[in-house]
């Protein structure tokens, strides 16, 4: 099964893109091939109308956004990263959604949101991925998810004694959680093939 992780935090020091690689090498050590996109490394362009085909506009995009594209066609499901940045997803990780788009890329595939915070926060970029980040491109989030408090503590090479029992709990669900993406994952396979899942007279989904 491929698995593609896409991490949301602008930098490239920073929890989320550490955390992704983590839960990715996990996924390996399963035997599941990953796909690992960045935000903060590769740079992506605001959605312009180059997606739409507009002139002078749309050439960058087979570069720059087509490749990623068939990656992500190409996953059977997602791991979404994201940090808590004053409340809300980054802008970086506002704009992947955009590029996405309506098309069929991330559609009808299971998708377990992460998020991330140094702190005590992380439920307000839950709210918002599970509320506003699906409508058009159709890709559907567990019922379950997975905050990362106290991050720069978290799935580290070592752990301080005082953080070994969060690090436990944290450790396992994300075990569990694991397990529940890929048996969704293969559930999701029949879902796509019984025919029900595309139809063009409502591509916005209203
Ligand atoms: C611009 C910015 C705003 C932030 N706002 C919050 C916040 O509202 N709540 C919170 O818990 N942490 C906040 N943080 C800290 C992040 O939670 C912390 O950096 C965490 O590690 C996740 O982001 P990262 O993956 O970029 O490291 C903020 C960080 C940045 C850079």
């Amino acid at each position: 099964m491929k698995i593609a992780l896409i991490s949301g935090s602008h930098r490239p020091t920073g929890n989320s893109p550490r955390i992704t690689r983590f839960i990715a090498n996990q996924l390996e050590a399963k035997g599941h091939s990953t796909y690992v996109l960045d935000l903060s490394t590769q740079e992506l362009p605001f959605w312009d109308e180059g997606l739409w085909g507009m002139e002078g506009l749309a050439a960058k995009w087979q570069t720059l956004w087509a490749p990623i594209q068939t990656e992500l066609a190409d996953a059977d499901a997602f791991i979404i990263v994201s940090p808590e940045y004053h409340g809300m997803m980054p802008s970086k990780l506002a704009n992947f959604f955009l590029l996405l788009g309506n098309g069929a890329t991330v559609a009808h595939k299971p998708a377990l949101a992460v998020t991330v915070s140094a702190g005590i926060s992380g439920a307000y970029p839950v709210t918002e991925l599970r509320a506003f980040t699906s409508k058009n491109n159709r890709m559907v989030y567990l019922p379950e998810h997975l905050i990362i408090r106290n991050a720069g503590e978290v799935f580290q090479p070592e752990t301080k004694p005082e953080q070994a029992e969060s690090n436990t709990y944290l450790t396992g669900r994300l075990e569990w959680l694991l397990g529940m993406l890929e048996s969704y994952a293969t559930a999701f396979q029949s879902i796509r093939a019984s025919g029900y899942t595309t139809n063009s007279k409502y591509a916005n989904g209203m």
